[in-house]
């Protein structure tokens, strides 16, 4: 039995002030804005300047969660960072966000699942809420994700940003509970599909891995297109069955923003109405596990959350790794 629930009192992000628009990659690399937009659906991005580390973009986002929650950075005695850029391969990501919060009550760690690493990290952290093992959880999915890009391949270089959103999640009463469902999934037999190859203790970072350009992001896009599409519906189908709702009861649908066709494929075959799936790819690209709670920082600031709505959060990711999160949105009655 439930000892207590989980809830989201506050959300924040943030993405560094430098634009990088298709204009600007049709000076860098054979691609054209038509092919970008067209292609991907994405306009422009946000990248990071070179002294900001991953941790740093999350600060910004944490504390903006943190004022909106009315909470202090050492209320919260859990702190859990989904990132695939680190600041360094270790100590994790959380520490230093921690020390620049000054979170001193917190359990720190990183969480690595691509994409979907924001959808991991918030059945983490509502799990453990629920078992009165913490009560004030920090959950961020921030990415300097263009550390990873090479800028000279057109087939990648065009598709990512940088940023990191946040959200602070608080013990309640079981009946409070705003996590109605949730699931998290992965396949590693795809795990070439996407992949960064050097730096890890696999091929660690040498002369020869930097010379053959190991060090840079490499996927087979359209394969990834295809399981992108099924791992997302089968895993909002999942979370949606669980909770007894139809796709018609939801307010927002929530989709990983890769790429504009992925998630009209998603939203069509789960008969969600356009109007009820957000996008803001056109302005971020894809900036893997800061993209769900950007959305949703955007979408809470904007007023586009009433007490009492449904809400879906869906995923994928190098891994491959997959994942949804069903919530009923909490706060005041509009
Ligand atoms: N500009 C112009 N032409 C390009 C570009 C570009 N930027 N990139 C590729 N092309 C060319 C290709 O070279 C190819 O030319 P060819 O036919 O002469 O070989 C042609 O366009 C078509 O290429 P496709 O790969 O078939 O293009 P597609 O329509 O599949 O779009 C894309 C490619 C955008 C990558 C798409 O497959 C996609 O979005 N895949 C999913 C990627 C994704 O979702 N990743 C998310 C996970 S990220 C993470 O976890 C960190």
């Amino acid at each position: 039995m439930k000892q207590f629930g989980a809830t989201i009192v506050g959300t924040g992000s943030y993405t560094p002030e430098r634009i990088l628009t298709n204009h600007d990659l049709e000076q860098m690399v054979d691609t054209s804005d038509e092919w970008i937009q067209a292609r991907t659906g994405i306009r422009e991005r946000h990248i990071a300047a070179p002294q900001q580390a991953t941790s740093d973009l999350a600060f910004e986002a944490a504390k903006s969660a943190l004022a909106q929650a009315g909470c202090r950075a050492d209320d919260i005695d859990l702190i859990i960072v989904a990132t695939i850029s680190p600041d360094r391969p270790f100590p994790n990501t959380a520490c230093f966000l921690q020390k620049k919060l000054g979170a001193d009550q917190a359990a720190c760690f990183s969480l690595e699942a691509a994409c979907s690493g924001f959808v991991y990290a918030l059945q983490v952290a509502a799990s453990l809420i629920r078992t009165g093992a913490h009560r004030r959880a920090l959950v961020v999915g921030a990415e300097k994700i263009s550390m990873f890009v090479d800028w000279q391949d057109r087939n990648t270089c065009v598709l990512f940003g940088d940023g990191a959103g946040a959200v602070v999640l608080e013990a309640t009463t079981p009946e409070s509970d705003i996590f109605l469902a949730a699931n998290m999934g992965a396949d590693g037999s795809y795990a070439e599909l996407l992949t960064v190859p050097a730096g890890g203790s696999q091929m660690p970072p040498s002369r020869q891995a930097i010379e053959a350009k190991k060090q840079y992001l490499k996927m087979e896009g359209r394969e990834v297109f295809k399981l992108a599409v099924n791992a997302m519906v089968e895993s909002a189908k999942s979370v949606m069955r669980e909770a007894g709702l139809e796709s018609s009861q939801l307010r927002w649908l929530i989709p990983h923003q890769a790429n504009t066709r992925i998630i009209q494929a998603v939203g069509k075959r789960l008969a969600v109405p356009e109007a009820n799936v957000f996008m803001n790819l056109d302005k971020y690209g894809n900036t893997s596990a800061a993209t769900i709670p950007i959305c949703l920082d955007q979408l809470n600031r904007g007023g586009h959350l009433t007490r009492g709505d449904y809400v879906l959060m869906v995923a994928f990711g190098g891994g491959l790794t997959w994942g949804a999160s069903l919530l009923r949105w909490p706060g005041t009655e509009p």
